[in-house]
């Protein structure tokens, strides 16, 4: 047993549909939630960048006693893979190997489709993580950098004719594939899931990374008697690089609700202090 809180941190928002379903599984957590808000996106940057950044993230994760560190966003799963935190002390997972496991054990056609920013897409390391598993499988990826800007700025309703033209833009190739699933290897793109579910048509099976991780974090603190033993609902703390109020905002749509948790501002500088 282990009442220390979770730590989850993304670029932005994206983390909260893995933080979503945290609350869902296990609501009587503790979880701390940092969004690079004032840094995103992430996912058109170098690796170099990503990798300092993430770093900082995670130093700035750890300073709040945390018993396990999530990587809520794809883009910083792909670059840094697993297991990757500097000095290995706090159990660490991104998004890369839950949305993987689940992939390999749905697809029946052996077709796996992934789509993610530029950065994800250009590391391969979905495909590295899925043959890892099941060297069988063919993996057909796109990057799709024009999602993380519809998301941010509203564009998710499921018959907005912009969203629809740019889904059908990116998933064209992967739907040519005959895909059976498709992993939404960014933790953004559950708030379009509706729009790319229609697209793909109901043949295909969507797995979110963020709900994934999720999942995999719930049974891994359970696998080492880590889960809380509180009988109460846990806090959710939230701390954003950028604007509280607009964090608030539009935390709305990632959420479902309004924001369930006090939500801190944190300086650039007391990030790149914090760095390991
Ligand atoms: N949430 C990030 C991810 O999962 C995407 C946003 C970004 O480009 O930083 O990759």
């Amino acid at each position: 047993m282990n009442n220390n809180a979770i730590g989850v941190f993304d670029s932005g928002l994206g983390g909260l549909t893995c933080l979503k379903e945290l609350n869902k599984l296990i609501p009587n957590e503790n979880i701390i939630y940092f969004g690079d808000t004032a840094r995103i996106p992430y996912g058109t940057r170098s690796r170099e960048t990503i990798i300092e950044y993430a770093n900082q993230d995670i130093a700035f994760v750890k300073k709040h006693n945390v018993k396990l560190i999530i990587a809520a966003c794809g883009t910083v799963s792909s670059v840094l893979g697993s297991g990757k935190i500097s000095d290995g002390d706090i159990p660490f997972t991104g998004v890369l190997l839950p949305a993987a496991q689940t992939a390999c054990s749905i697809t029946k056609n052996g077709k796996i489709g992934v789509i993610g920013t530029a950065a994800t897409i250009k590391s391969g390391s979905y495909g590295k993580a899925i043959r890892g598993i099941r060297p069988d499988i063919s993996v057909i990826g796109n990057s799709c950098p024009l999602f993380v800007p519809l998301v941010e700025n509203g564009f998710t309703e499921r018959n907005n004719p912009v969203t629809k033209l740019v889904v059908e833009q990116y998933l064209a190739p992967i739907k040519k594939e005959g895909v059976d699933t498709l992993i939404l290897g960014c933790t953004h793109y559950p708030i379009i899931r509706d729009v790319i579910a229609d697209y793909m048509g109901e043949n295909v099976t969507i797995i979110s990374s963020g709900e994934e991780v999720a999942k995999y974090a719930y049974n891994l603190l359970m696998r080492k008697e880590m889960l809380s033993d509180r009988k109460e609902n846990g806090k959710n703390i939230y701390y954003t690089s950028d604007s509280v109020e607009l964090f608030e905002e539009n935390a709305h749509a990632f959420l479902g609700d309004s924001i369930n948790g006090e939500v801190h501002k944190v300086g650039i500088d007391e990030l790149i202090s914090a760095e390991i």
